[in-house]
Order: structure tokens, then sequence, then C-alpha cells
């Protein structure tokens, strides 16, 4: 096929580079934008008297029957084309004729590239947060059903003091709230329109940036032509966002591991989200969980890619600049593809709460409670601590747990304990003690579980 800028050489491009400039592989995705794009364009060529409103017409049905074409299969796009942007006007020709050649005049695939990229990620940024919400929702009515649910919560993996599974979960939730409002930012940052800058400089013909702007869903133009057709901060930063939730799924995900093992079995994962093994009849994998850990892994790479690419390049457009594509279309299919096998296989997980109870009643984690009771009795809080560490030793060295000392055992230790410290450092008092702000309490747990609810409903508000 002959390049429209073959007008300049003597010579065909070389075929193995011929092959390695092209795009049209992964940028035929953004068929419907670039055509769409195109459309606005033609419009207000002829709103600006740079085109007739015939030629407009014209450039805009056949414009359309190409779109119809590639929708309904008809159409094959066409490999051999440098990209989408080629591929499209070639067509345009093909089917009416030299009025398509005017398509071009007063753009470059400059601002093409970059009204298309901005197009395609505003919907997908839209679908990423759909999905996200649709996580926070499963998340919140599971924490609705363990909001009471005593488990043995950790630092550095080790027990540390009992929390409920709800609360464990909301944790989560709220981590998705703000990938919810990154996406949201990014999008907003990201929505204004290249169209009319160019190659660089923008143009000697009298064009109407901000009637394009404002037909394709823009929120204004770019300011400098130079910037616009060399921007890629908002797929950075899209990119981030992505990276982001990817590692909140991915601390998640080694929990859901962790938990449905038999050292832990804390969960049971459905069925229909967990694989067999090929030689051992007995396993039941969260292969889910561990490729969405593993997943993550990827969409940091295509970020680090992005960014590697862009440090160097001067302004304005360099063809390095065709490589984010395909690092943005493989985070967001990624990014996409984990959230939709995540959600429901969280929304089918029991929780095995007989076991939650079980290893919180081990591992001493009211010790706490046990020298806040001192404290209440007028020791200070380091005293009291000191106290409890001896208990603790002692109990090791007996192999006994707190609720299992003699009050008289107690007394040996410190004469201020009665008997209502076994009501003060049982599993229910330790969680329903603590109502302070964002704590384990139900109190505290339910005030969580409303945030996320009216976080739902202003979000969906807003969709
Ligand atoms: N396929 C190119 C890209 O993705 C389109 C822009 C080409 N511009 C150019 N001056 N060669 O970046």
């Amino acid at each position: 096929m002959e390049k429209m800028w073959a007008g300049r050489f003597s010579k065909a491009l070389d075929k193995e580079a011929d092959d390695f400039n092209s795009s049209i592989h992964f940028d035929c995705k953004m068929y419907k934008q670039d055509i769409t794009g195109s459309m606005e364009h033609a419009a207000m060529l002829s709103a600006c008297n740079i085109i007739s409103q015939d030629e407009s017409l014209q450039i805009i049905d056949g414009l359309q029957t190409i779109l119809d074409d590639i929708d309904s299969g008809k159409l094959a796009i066409d490999t051999d084309a440098e990209d989408i942007h080629m591929f499209v006007e070639a067509q345009l020709t093909k089917r009416i004729g030299d009025v398509g050649k005017k398509l071009h005049t007063a753009r470059s695939r400059n601002d093409q590239v970059a009204v298309d990229i901005r197009l395609y990620l505003r919907d997908e940024a839209d679908e990423v947060i759909k999905l996200v919400l649709e996580l926070i929702e499963v998340i919140n009515e599971q924490a609705k059903k363990y909001a009471g649910t005593i488990m043995p919560g950790y630092t550095h993996l080790q027990r540390a003091q009992p929390v409920t599974f709800g609360h464990h979960l909301l944790a989560y939730a709220m981590m998705f709230t703000r990938d919810v409002g990154r996406l949201k930012d990014a999008k907003a940052r990201m929505n204004y329109s290249p169209l009319g800058c160019c190659a660089l400089a923008g143009t000697t013909y009298n064009t109407d940036r901000e009637m394009t702007a404002k037909a394709l869903g823009f929120d204004g133009v770019m300011l400098n032509s130079i910037d616009g057709v060399s921007d890629r901060d908002f797929c950075v930063e899209l990119m981030s966002a992505f990276s982001l939730i990817m590692m909140h799924l991915s601390r998640f995900s080694e929990e859901i591991i962790l938990w449905s093992s038999w050292e832990f079995k804390f969960i049971e994962l459905d069925d229909s989200y967990t694989t067999g093994s090929s030689i051992m009849p007995q396993k039941k994998n969260p292969d889910m969980a561990e490729l969405v850990r593993g997943k993550t892994g990827r969409v940091y790479g295509d970020l680090m890619a992005l960014l590697t690419t862009l440090k160097g390049i001067p302004l304005a457009y360099n063809k390095d600049m065709q490589e984010d594509k395909e690092a943005i279309f493989d985070s967001v299919e990624t990014v996409k593809k984990c959230l939709r096998v995540f959600t429901p296989m969280i929304a089918t997980m029991k929780a095995i709460e007989e076991n939650m109870y079980k290893a919180a009643q081990n591992g001493f984690i009211n010790a706490t409670d046990l020298a806040d009771y001192l404290v209440k009795q007028g020791l200070p809080f380091r005293s009291a601590y000191k106290t409890v560490g001896q208990i603790v030793a002692y109990c090791i060295e007996n192999k006994k747990v707190l609720e299992a000392m003699s009050l008289q055992e107690y007394k040996n230790f410190d004469s201020n304990f009665e008997n209502d410290l076994y009501e003060a450092i049982s599993l229910e008092t330790c969680v329903e003690k603590r109502i302070s702000l964002g704590g384990t309490s139900k109190v505290s747990v339910e005030k969580q579980i409303d945030y996320i609810t009216e976080f739902l409903a202003n979000e969906k508000g807003v969709h």
C-alpha cells in the first residue's frame, strides 16, 4: 500500500522497517474514537467555512458507513495500513473520492492520536470506576454480615489484638474509595481537548477548537499546542491509579491466600473461584487471588515502561510516543479482568467463624486489655505493661492462657486484680470496648458501613 506521505520519497519503506513502524495491530482498538473525532473535526471545518457544508456532510456520512461496517464486521481493519488514522482516511477516500482528502485539513495525526487516547481512556476510566464501585459494594455487604465476627488482628503477621472480620474487610473498602477518587481526579485533569493543536504549532486556518472540544465532551481546550501534542501525563496518572488499585487487590489477595490455607482456614472460597491440582486430589487452590497478585507486577511494569519512555523525549511529538498505547491498553485490560473475577470471588467467600474465634483465643491478644485493666485501677500504663509481660511469660512457662489463670495467681503479680478481670479480658469485651472512632466495636464498624453506603449512593448519583 502506498504511504500517504510517499510524495517526498523515491523508495518504499523496507518491509521489516514498515512492520516495525506500524501501530495498526494495537491502535485499531481506537477506531470508534478516531472516527468520532474526525466527524466533529469535519463539522467544525464547514462551520468555519474551511470546507463546504456539502463536503462536510459527505465526509461525515462516509465516516459513519466506515464505523457501521467495522462495528458489524463487514469491514476488516487492514493491518497493512500504518495506523488506524491512516486506515480510516484511506477508507474514506476510497468510499467518497477526493472529498475525503479534505478531512485532514487543519489537523495532524499528532493531535488526532492525542484526542483518540483521551476519548478512549475517558470511557475506560468510567468502566474501571464502575467495577471498583461494585467491589466496594460487595465488601460492604460482607462487612455487614461479619460485623460481629471476632478474629485476630495482626501486626508483623503476629496475633496482636482482636478485631472483627467486618472491620478488617472495611479497611479494604476504604482503600478502594480512595482509588475511585484518584480515577475521578485523573479523569477531570485529562478531559481537555488537544484537537486543533495540529502537528505542534497550531494552524493558519481560522478553526474553532472550542467547538470540537464541546462536541466531543471535553471540559475545554488545551491552551498550548506544543503541550497538547506532547502530553501523556494523563496516561501516567491513570496508570498509577490502576497500579494502586492492583496494589490493594494484591494485598487483599495475599490475605485471601493465607486465610484459605490449612494453617489459617479462616475462609472458604467458592468452588467457582478455585481450582484443583492435576496430581493432588485434595487440593483446592486460590488461583484467582494468586493471579491477581501476579498481574500486579504487570500493571506496575506498564507504568514504569511509559514513564521511562517519556523521560528523555524532547518536545513535541516523537515516535517513541507510539509506545504509550500497548502499555495503556494492557494495564486497562488487566485491571478490568482482575476486578471482574475478584469481586464475585469476594461476594461468594464464606468466613469460617469458629476458626477465626479459636485463633483469637490463642496468642495472648487480650494482653493489652489486661494492662488497661490495671491502669483503670490506678496504675501507670508502663508499670501495668511490665506486670502483664511477666504474667504472659508465666503463662507460656506453665502452658496456660490468660483466661485460665486463677485469681490467686493474678494476685501474686498485683493485688489490684479482682474477679471482674475475666470479664475485662474476654474477647467480646476487648472488641466491644473499642468504641473509638474507626475502631473495631460494633458501633464503630456500623459507622464505617454507613460511610461506605453513603459513598456508594453519592457515586451512583454521579454516574
Ligand atoms: N501511530 C502514531 C502514534 O501512535 C500516530 C501519530 C503519528 N505521527 C507522526 N508524526 N508520525 O503515535
